[in-house]
């Protein structure tokens, strides 16, 4: 893999702009086959009832909502893991053994098990919309990790959006930080006029080191075939050949991630747009490269930065460091004050307190609060299962955070400004 500091190459030298291009025709293509081969309507979950939750996907993430749903049963939540599925056969059964789920070599399999209501999907991000698409046809509902979907997909996230309203299911997309409850006091105190009106929010992620993206290889001697399904793996991407770094440590590629942008800023921007009442945003610009991590094959950036401008007449500015964890606190800015947020470093589980710096006057310090938000956004996701109403990271509310996303990952790889056509909810570059 060649690429410069900028990112102009990605693997086997194909430019920024021949990359998109082909990734948006293979995209196009995934639309077509992710049909499910018929809709189903789904079991109608009592208030009583027991909810069968089958898991696509139980790697890293995965096994912690493995855990995270067995912490449930223990605590009295009627749910029942019944179903496991997972492209490396290994990590399937490992999974199955503590739970006594069936295991499915293909998440079709598993879709057509009617034991299962809810799936939980925490597979490479590029997998997300289709095999989501292929649950709510299946009549399943569907707890769906963050990012909604690969960077390149959004056309394919938005028919997921108009899909799932269509067919009546309940999505939860795996935004936790949402389910929060410290995010409330910050939405209560801009409501009471503690800031004016809002005009900008700046916000970022830092981390001290690449663990993230180079992720480890759970086994060298790896191999296509019945151990490991790598046609599954690949999707609508690309159609390259087996190696194990690219089914292992998938987030060094381009093809099935996006670097800080897609993986991280999802918790950073989430709980601004649901607190602070923002949009689809009207125009984002994005820079950055590969400026610390140049001596192997690492196609994400890790040094991202991006600018939303949003119709709201507010700006959002977020920015991403690997250099190390010097950390600086967000702030909502408005005309007549600021808020900052301290501690908010890990962005899933809320803050310990918020500034409050009015213009003219005393500063004060309202405590926050810091959470466990897997649990807590799975609770809301059974709970609307139960009575269907729309969770807190709906698919509607998920296509504002994930356009943004598309959006700058767009702006960066085009060198251009990205701009929304919200008539159409189309990315306009
Ligand atoms: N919300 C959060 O805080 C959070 C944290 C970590 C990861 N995530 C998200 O979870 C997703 C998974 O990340 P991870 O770190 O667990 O990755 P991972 O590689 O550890 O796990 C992905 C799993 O998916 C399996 N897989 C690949 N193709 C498949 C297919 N076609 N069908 C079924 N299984 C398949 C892989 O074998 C692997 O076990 C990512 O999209 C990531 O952004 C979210």
């Amino acid at each position: 893999m060649k690429s410069n500091h900028t990112g102009n190459e990605t693997s086997g030298g194909v430019t920024r702009r021949e990359f998109i291009s082909t990734t948006t025709r293979a995209t196009m293509a995934a639309a077509a086959v992710s049909a499910f081969p018929f809709v189903a309507r789904g079991r109608v979950v009592g208030a009583n009832d027991c909810v069968g939750v089958g898991f696509i996907g139980v790697g890293g993430r995965g096994n912690t909502h493995l855990a995270t749903v067995q912490k449930l049963i223990k605590g009295g939540e009627n749910l029942k893991i019944v179903a496991v599925n997972d492209a490396f056969r290994y990590r399937l059964e490992e999974a199955a053994k503590p739970t006594g789920a069936k295991t499915y070599a293909k998440h079709p399999e598993l879709l057509a098990d009617p034991a299962v209501d809810v799936v939980c999907i925490a597979t490479p991000d590029r997998l997300h919309v289709p095999q989501a698409i292929d649950a709510i046809r299946a009549g399943k509902d569907v707890y769906c990790e963050k990012p909604m979907g690969h960077w390149s997909q959004f056309d394919l996230a938005r028919s997921f959006c108009e899909e799932t309203k269509k067919l009546k299911r309940i999505v939860q997309v795996g935004n936790q930080g949402n389910s929060s409850p410290a995010w409330g006091k910050v939405k209560d105190l801009v409501q009471q006029g503690a800031i004016g009106r809002l005009q900008h929010v700046q916000a970022g992620y830092y981390r001290n080191g690449d663990w993230g993206e180079r992720m480890p290889i759970a086994d060298p001697e790896a191999k296509p075939g019945p151990e490991l399904d790598w046609e599954g793996f690949l999707g609508d991407a690309p159609k390259v050949p087996f190696t194990v770094q690219r089914f292992f440590s998938w987030r060094k590629y381009l093809d099935y991630a996006g670097g800080p942008c897609t993986d991280l800023f999802p918790h950073v921007l989430t709980p601004f747009i649901s607190a602070l009442g923002l949009n689809f945003p009207m125009r984002v610009v994005a820079s950055g490269g590969i400026f610390k991590y140049t001596t192997y094959d690492r196609e994400v950036p890790d040094t991202f930065n991006m600018c939303l401008d949003y119709p709201e007449k507010a700006s959002v500015v977020l920015v991403c460091s690997l250099a190390n964890e010097y950390t600086s606190e967000p702030a909502i800015r408005g005309d007549e004050g600021t808020l900052t947020l301290q501690n908010a470093g890990g962005w899933e589980s809320g803050f310990d307190s918020i500034t409050v710096i009015p213009k003219k006057g005393e500063s004060k310090v309202v405590p926050g609060l810091k959470t466990e938000s897997t649990s807590l956004h799975w609770l809301n996701f059974i709970k609307c299962v139960r009575s269907r109403e729309k969770p807190v990271s709906d698919v509607e509310f998920a296509l504002k955070v994930q356009a943004a996303m598309c959006m700058a990952m767009e702006s960066f790889l085009k060198e251009r400004v990205a701009k929304f056509d919200v008539a159409n909810l189309k990315i306009v570059i």
